[in-house]
């Protein structure tokens, strides 16, 4: 169950895998960041924002977003240099055979598949909801409330195609959206900008409201171990926080590329610290824009953005911050399929899943197996799973995982103190401690219903791992 891989035979056999039918060696720092951003910014700025900024923060969600970008930021650099001591695929699932053990690594393995394939399918309903609202398509199959959300699995089959037929030609399509989305957040802060009223952001933090709290279930971790419910003031940014986490989930993503990067030692560090850069600068920009157009109380729940520039009376810039939603959260699923195959690659290669799932196409060279299963899990649970409450779920796998990548920083250096780092995290240990636990921290802002549902899936994979991978573990033969 502790048995670990050694870190030498990961990045020999990576080095080697090209000459042997291997993922391909092409990508630079430019495409890192580009699928870093396409992957991003999603679903949390054009929706949470204002879902936030109605039930939680007001505008101070604006600190919210400040908050959760300096939380990914502090992983993020574990994250550069693990990715550029082991660059292999599966990023934070290898880096934990490396080092903790086979268990943690399926775990954060189980947990990332989680991640992406919940952020995929919830990414792919909203996609299907702007796009009807863009084309007045109808609601029945369309919509959040249809039964079978055909815009949702019809996306997602296409895309699984272009993620199948290559790295290179993913990168392309997400590079191309992907200026389209930063474009639209830049025209929304510029543009938003002369519509912002000083009356809008006063209250800048809204005084902390018992009525407005959630009860039960419902209820952050820590609010039902230290007090009594509440909604805004300084809990209420910090709740706003661990939700809107949800909007930086994926960065890793960058990390999963690692194996098919020219030059990972520094590419890969840019890679993860320019994506953050971009998309904290953005957020915060967008949602302070927000709530300074319309009050924080009268934003729409379903496209903030756009009903905000309608409320302003300016509609054109409404259909534009749609057209743009409706491209930008095309890039979040193709990155997110293309992510999630490569991790199930990785642990078929390791023999915890079946091996067949580790398959190359002979031609494209991509993990197509493993991208087309993901893919079929993302249309059933995109097509019919009302999925609103599982954004939490997605922000509470992602700050596990990097709570677990933030400890495996200092556990590394000790046990293999040789290993060639051409990243290291500055003031180690000081700063993976801060990180691991700032993670901690925003997970017991999350409701109590999203850590048994986290348990659950947690249950289901350790089940998985005990009936079928330890046993057929690549590492248990060797
Ligand atoms: N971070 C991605 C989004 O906001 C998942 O949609």
């Amino acid at each position: 169950m502790f048995r670990t891989k050694p870190v030498d035979e990961i990045v020999s056999r990576t080095e080697s895998s090209e000459a042997t039918g291997g993922l391909r060696k092409r990508l630079g720092t430019l495409d890192l960041i580009g699928f870093g951003v396409g992957i991003v910014i999603g679903t949390g700025i054009f929706t949470l924002t204002g879902v936030e900024a109605k039930g939680h923060a007001g505008p101070a969600v604006v600190l919210s977003f400040a908050l959760a970008g300096i939380v990914s930021l502090l992983a993020a650099l574990c994250y550069a240099e693990l990715a550029s001591a082991v660059p292999t695929a599966g990023s934070a699932y290898t880096y934990a055979y490396a080092t903790v053990g086979e268990i943690v690594a399926w775990i954060i393995g189980w947990d990332l598949v989680l991640e992406f394939v919940l952020g995929a399918s919830v990414v792919s309903r909203g996609w299907s909801g702007y796009l009807q609202n863009l084309f007045h398509l109808p609601t029945s199959l369309f919509g959040e409330e249809s039964v079978v959300n055909l815009g949702a699995m019809l996306i997602t089959a296409v895309l699984a195609v272009v993620a199948s037929v290559g790295i290179k030609q993913s990168a392309r399509v997400t590079n191309t959206l992907v200026v389209v989305k930063v474009a639209i957040c830049l025209f929304i802060i510029v543009v938003g900008a002369f519509f912002i009223r000083g009356a809008n952001l006063t209250p800048f933090v809204p005084p902390a409201s018992p009525e407005a709290g959630k009860t039960g279930l419902d209820q952050p971790v820590v609010q039902a171990w230290f007090g009594s419910p509440s909604a805004f003031g300084v809990a209420g940014i910090l709740t706003a926080a661990a939700v809107v986490f949800f909007a930086y989930t994926g960065f890793e993503a960058v990390a999963n590329l690692s194996e098919e990067v020219r030059k990972p030692a520094k590419q890969m560090a840019w890679g993860l610290l320019g994506t953050l850069v971009v998309a904290t600068l953005l957020y915060v920009g967008v949602s302070f824009v927000l709530t300074g157009m319309q009050h924080y109380t009268d934003l729409n729940n379903g496209s903030p953005l756009s009903s905000a520039f309608d409320s302003v009376g300016a509609s054109w810039a409404g259909t534009l911050v749609s057209i743009a939603a409706v491209c930008g959260l095309t890039s979040v699923i193709l990155v997110e399929l293309v992510t999630v195959g490569r991790i199930g690659f990785a642990m078929g290669r390791d023999g915890l899943l079946p091996p067949s799932v580790s398959e190359l196409h002979p031609r494209f060279g991509t993990p197509v197996r493993a991208t087309v299963v993901v893919a079929v899990m993302i249309i059933l649970i995109g097509g019919f799973v009302p999925l609103t409450a599982l954004a939490d779920l997605v922000s509470i796998g992602a700050l596990f995982a990097f709570t677990l990548v933030s400890i495996a920083v200092p556990v590394l250096r000790r046990t293999r103190p040789q290993m060639p780092r051409p990243f290291r995290v500055p003031w180690s240990p000081v700063l993976p401690v801060v990180s691991a636990l700032a993670c901690v921290y925003l997970m017991l802002n999350l409701s109590i219903a999203t850590w048994l549902r986290f348990l659950v899936w947690f249950l289901t994979g350790l089940a998985i791992y005990f009936g079928y991978g330890r046993r057929h573990a690549k590492a248990a033969r060797a």
